[in-house]
Protein backbone atom coordinates (compact mmCIF):
# COMPACT_ATOMS: atom_id res chain seq x y z
CA UNK A 1 0.00 0.00 0.00
CA UNK A 2 1.36 3.42 -1.23
CA UNK A 3 -0.59 6.17 0.86
CA UNK A 4 0.56 10.15 0.13
CA UNK A 5 0.48 13.64 1.79
CA UNK A 6 -0.11 16.61 -0.18
CA UNK A 7 -0.69 20.34 0.99
CA UNK A 8 1.27 23.67 0.45
CA UNK A 9 4.30 24.21 3.38
CA UNK A 10 3.55 23.68 6.90
CA UNK A 11 0.07 22.02 6.05
CA UNK A 12 0.76 19.48 8.77
CA UNK A 13 2.40 16.64 6.35
CA UNK A 14 5.32 15.73 8.76
CA UNK A 15 3.19 15.67 11.45
CA UNK A 16 0.90 12.99 10.51
CA UNK A 17 2.94 11.50 8.18
CA UNK A 18 5.21 10.45 11.54
CA UNK A 19 1.89 10.22 14.11
CA UNK A 20 0.35 7.29 11.04
CA UNK A 21 4.01 5.76 11.12
CA UNK A 22 3.77 5.28 14.94
CA UNK A 23 0.28 4.18 14.59
CA UNK A 24 1.18 1.29 11.37
CA UNK A 25 4.21 0.25 13.72
CA UNK A 26 2.11 -0.34 17.41
CA UNK A 27 -0.09 -2.54 14.97
CA UNK A 28 3.23 -3.88 13.97
CA UNK A 29 2.98 -3.47 10.24
CA UNK A 30 6.05 -2.85 8.16
CA UNK A 31 6.00 0.63 7.12
CA UNK A 32 8.43 2.90 5.45
CA UNK A 33 8.42 7.20 4.99
CA UNK A 34 10.36 9.37 2.43
CA UNK A 35 10.00 13.09 1.32
CA UNK A 36 9.99 14.33 -1.97
CA UNK A 37 12.19 15.90 -3.14
CA UNK A 38 15.44 13.41 -1.47
CA UNK A 39 14.78 10.09 0.06
CA UNK A 40 18.07 8.89 -2.25
CA UNK A 41 21.41 10.30 -2.49
CA UNK A 42 20.71 11.69 -6.29
CA UNK A 43 17.38 12.76 -5.09
CA UNK A 44 19.10 14.98 -2.23
CA UNK A 45 21.28 16.37 -4.66
CA UNK A 46 18.50 17.55 -6.74
CA UNK A 47 16.51 18.28 -3.84
CA UNK A 48 19.75 20.83 -3.05
CA UNK A 49 19.80 22.08 -6.67
CA UNK A 50 15.64 23.00 -6.38
CA UNK A 51 15.44 24.39 -3.15
CA UNK A 52 18.70 26.30 -3.58
CA UNK A 53 18.01 30.28 -3.01
CA UNK A 54 20.86 31.44 -5.69
CA UNK A 55 19.05 29.84 -8.31
CA UNK A 56 16.68 32.18 -9.38
CA UNK A 57 17.06 31.64 -13.07
CA UNK A 58 15.40 28.82 -12.57
CA UNK A 59 12.47 27.80 -15.21
CA UNK A 60 9.52 26.32 -14.14
CA UNK A 61 10.13 23.31 -16.94
CA UNK A 62 13.52 23.01 -15.25
CA UNK A 63 12.14 22.98 -11.63
CA UNK A 64 9.42 20.66 -13.26
CA UNK A 65 12.05 17.92 -14.93
CA UNK A 66 14.35 18.11 -11.76
CA UNK A 67 11.46 17.25 -9.59
CA UNK A 68 10.51 14.28 -11.85
CA UNK A 69 13.77 13.58 -11.89
CA UNK A 70 13.90 13.20 -8.23
CA UNK A 71 10.96 11.03 -8.28
CA UNK A 72 11.85 8.83 -10.54
CA UNK A 73 15.09 7.67 -8.62
CA UNK A 74 13.29 7.61 -5.34
CA UNK A 75 10.41 5.25 -6.86
CA UNK A 76 13.04 2.87 -8.25
CA UNK A 77 15.31 2.79 -5.54
CA UNK A 78 13.26 2.72 -2.69
CA UNK A 79 9.40 2.96 -3.26
CA UNK A 80 8.95 0.03 -5.51
CA UNK A 81 11.34 -2.12 -3.73
CA UNK A 82 9.88 -1.65 -0.18
CA UNK A 83 6.32 -2.18 -1.88
CA UNK A 84 7.40 -6.01 -3.73
CA UNK A 85 8.35 -6.68 0.06
CA UNK A 86 5.03 -5.71 1.36
CA UNK A 87 5.69 -2.66 3.22
CA UNK A 88 3.48 0.32 3.74
CA UNK A 89 5.18 3.43 2.10
CA UNK A 90 4.17 6.62 3.56
CA UNK A 91 5.08 9.48 1.06
CA UNK A 92 5.72 13.54 1.96
CA UNK A 93 4.63 14.93 -1.50
CA UNK A 94 4.72 12.71 -4.61
CA UNK A 95 3.70 13.17 -8.18
CA UNK A 96 0.31 15.49 -7.45
CA UNK A 97 2.88 18.11 -5.91
CA UNK A 98 4.19 18.71 -9.28
CA UNK A 99 0.69 19.09 -11.12
CA UNK A 100 -0.05 21.67 -8.19
CA UNK A 101 3.27 23.49 -8.18
CA UNK A 102 4.79 23.44 -11.33
CA UNK A 103 1.31 23.05 -13.08
CA UNK A 104 -1.27 25.11 -11.57
CA UNK A 105 1.40 27.28 -9.74
CA UNK A 106 4.33 27.65 -12.63
CA UNK A 107 1.96 27.17 -15.37
CA UNK A 108 3.59 23.97 -17.03
CA UNK A 109 1.79 22.48 -19.70
CA UNK A 110 -0.66 20.08 -17.56
CA UNK A 111 -0.64 17.83 -20.46
CA UNK A 112 3.02 17.52 -20.32
CA UNK A 113 2.63 17.02 -16.30
CA UNK A 114 0.38 14.03 -16.62
CA UNK A 115 2.99 12.06 -18.89
CA UNK A 116 5.74 12.93 -17.39
CA UNK A 117 4.12 12.07 -14.17
CA UNK A 118 3.50 8.71 -15.07
CA UNK A 119 7.12 7.74 -16.89
CA UNK A 120 8.32 9.37 -13.55
CA UNK A 121 6.42 6.74 -11.08
CA UNK A 122 5.93 3.98 -13.49
CA UNK A 123 2.51 4.60 -13.18
CA UNK A 124 2.34 3.70 -10.21
CA UNK A 125 -0.76 5.47 -8.45
CA UNK A 126 -1.40 5.78 -4.75
CA UNK A 127 -3.67 3.95 -3.06
CA UNK A 128 -5.06 7.56 -0.77
CA UNK A 129 -3.69 10.98 -0.83
CA UNK A 130 -4.64 12.97 1.92
CA UNK A 131 -4.84 16.25 0.57
CA UNK A 132 -4.37 18.83 4.18
CA UNK A 133 -5.84 21.53 2.96
CA UNK A 134 -4.71 24.91 4.74
CA UNK A 135 -4.65 28.59 2.92
CA UNK A 136 -1.51 30.50 2.38
CA UNK A 137 -2.52 33.02 5.17
CA UNK A 138 -2.50 30.07 7.56
CA UNK A 139 1.02 28.57 6.55
CA UNK A 140 2.37 32.10 6.53
CA UNK A 141 1.32 32.63 10.43
CA UNK A 142 2.84 28.89 11.38
CA UNK A 143 6.40 30.13 9.60
CA UNK A 144 6.53 33.00 11.94
CA UNK A 145 5.75 30.66 15.04
CA UNK A 146 8.64 28.17 14.42
CA UNK A 147 10.75 31.10 12.29
CA UNK A 148 11.15 28.65 9.67
CA UNK A 149 14.03 29.79 6.76
CA UNK A 150 12.29 30.03 3.38
CA UNK A 151 14.00 27.66 0.50
CA UNK A 152 13.82 29.23 -3.11
CA UNK A 153 10.41 27.53 -3.82
CA UNK A 154 8.86 29.07 -0.92
CA UNK A 155 10.18 32.60 -1.82
CA UNK A 156 7.28 32.26 -4.21
CA UNK A 157 4.54 35.00 -4.45
CA UNK A 158 1.07 34.42 -2.27
CA UNK A 159 -0.64 34.51 -5.96
CA UNK A 160 1.34 31.69 -6.77
CA UNK A 161 0.29 29.98 -4.08
CA UNK A 162 -2.72 30.46 -4.14
CA UNK A 163 -2.95 28.80 -7.25
CA UNK A 164 -1.03 26.44 -6.02
CA UNK A 165 -3.87 25.67 -2.84
CA UNK A 166 -7.02 26.05 -5.89
CA UNK A 167 -5.08 23.86 -8.17
CA UNK A 168 -5.05 21.04 -5.06
CA UNK A 169 -8.70 21.51 -4.71
CA UNK A 170 -9.15 20.76 -7.98
CA UNK A 171 -7.23 17.63 -8.08
CA UNK A 172 -8.96 16.51 -5.58
CA UNK A 173 -12.00 17.13 -7.32
CA UNK A 174 -11.27 15.51 -9.87
CA UNK A 175 -9.86 12.27 -8.48
CA UNK A 176 -12.83 11.66 -5.62
CA UNK A 177 -12.23 7.60 -5.63
CA UNK A 178 -8.11 8.83 -4.33
CA UNK A 179 -8.17 11.62 -2.44
CA UNK A 180 -9.41 12.58 1.27
CA UNK A 181 -9.66 16.05 1.80
CA UNK A 182 -9.25 17.42 5.39
CA UNK A 183 -9.23 20.27 6.72
CA UNK A 184 -5.24 21.28 8.18
CA UNK A 185 -6.78 24.06 10.86
CA UNK A 186 -8.64 20.95 12.74
CA UNK A 187 -6.62 19.86 16.26
CA UNK A 188 -3.10 17.80 15.08
CA UNK A 189 -5.43 14.50 17.50
CA UNK A 190 -8.60 15.17 14.84
CA UNK A 191 -6.72 14.76 11.88
CA UNK A 192 -5.09 11.76 13.26
CA UNK A 193 -7.89 10.13 13.59
CA UNK A 194 -9.60 11.07 10.14
CA UNK A 195 -6.45 9.73 8.25
CA UNK A 196 -7.15 6.26 10.21
CA UNK A 197 -10.63 6.30 9.80
CA UNK A 198 -10.15 6.82 6.03
CA UNK A 199 -7.15 3.93 5.97
CA UNK A 200 -9.58 1.27 7.34
CA UNK A 201 -12.66 2.55 5.49
CA UNK A 202 -10.26 1.52 2.82
CA UNK A 203 -8.75 -1.36 3.91
CA UNK A 204 -12.35 -2.87 4.52
CA UNK A 205 -13.34 -1.88 1.09
CA UNK A 206 -10.86 -3.61 -1.06
CA UNK A 207 -11.47 -6.59 0.77
CA UNK A 208 -14.91 -6.84 0.09
CA UNK A 209 -13.71 -6.71 -3.30
CA UNK A 210 -11.20 -8.89 -3.21
P1 LIG B 1 4.57 20.21 6.59
O1 LIG B 1 5.29 18.88 6.66
O2 LIG B 1 3.32 20.12 5.79
O3 LIG B 1 5.46 21.33 6.14
P2 LIG B 1 4.60 20.09 9.52
O4 LIG B 1 3.98 18.81 9.92
O5 LIG B 1 6.08 20.20 9.58
O6 LIG B 1 4.07 20.56 8.07
O7 LIG B 1 3.92 21.22 10.43
C1 LIG B 1 4.27 22.59 10.26
C2 LIG B 1 4.04 23.35 11.56
O8 LIG B 1 2.64 23.40 11.83
C3 LIG B 1 4.69 22.71 12.79
O9 LIG B 1 5.12 23.73 13.65
C4 LIG B 1 3.56 21.90 13.40
O10 LIG B 1 3.71 21.73 14.79
C5 LIG B 1 2.35 22.78 13.08
N1 LIG B 1 1.13 21.98 12.89
C6 LIG B 1 1.01 20.76 12.32
N2 LIG B 1 -0.27 20.34 12.34
C7 LIG B 1 -0.99 21.34 12.93
C8 LIG B 1 -2.38 21.51 13.23
N3 LIG B 1 -3.28 20.59 12.93
N4 LIG B 1 -2.74 22.66 13.85
C9 LIG B 1 -1.84 23.62 14.15
N5 LIG B 1 -0.51 23.52 13.89
C10 LIG B 1 -0.09 22.40 13.28
P1 LIG C 1 10.09 20.78 1.68
O1 LIG C 1 10.81 21.60 2.68
O2 LIG C 1 10.38 19.34 1.60
O3 LIG C 1 8.53 20.97 1.82
P2 LIG C 1 7.65 21.03 3.12
O4 LIG C 1 7.82 22.42 3.64
O5 LIG C 1 6.28 20.72 2.62
O6 LIG C 1 8.17 20.01 4.09
O7 LIG C 1 10.35 21.49 0.30
C1 LIG C 1 9.85 21.05 -0.86
C2 LIG C 1 9.38 22.24 -1.66
O8 LIG C 1 9.31 21.85 -3.02
C3 LIG C 1 8.00 22.69 -1.23
O9 LIG C 1 7.94 24.11 -1.23
C4 LIG C 1 7.10 22.18 -2.35
C5 LIG C 1 8.00 22.10 -3.54
N1 LIG C 1 7.67 21.03 -4.52
C6 LIG C 1 7.28 21.39 -5.80
O10 LIG C 1 7.20 22.60 -6.11
N2 LIG C 1 7.00 20.41 -6.71
C7 LIG C 1 7.11 19.09 -6.42
O11 LIG C 1 6.86 18.21 -7.29
C8 LIG C 1 7.52 18.72 -5.08
C9 LIG C 1 7.66 17.28 -4.71
C10 LIG C 1 7.79 19.72 -4.16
Amino acid sequence: MIITFEGIDLSGKSTQIRLLKEYFESEKKKVVSVREPGGTVISEKIRDILLDKKHLKMKDLTEFLLFSASRQQLTEEIIIPHLRKKFIVLCDRYYDSSTAYQGYGGKVDLKIIKSINKTATGHLIPDITFLIHISIEESIRRKKLIKKNEDRIERKTISYFNKVTDGYLKIAKNDKDRFVVIDGTLSKEEIRSMIILSIKNFSRKSKSKK
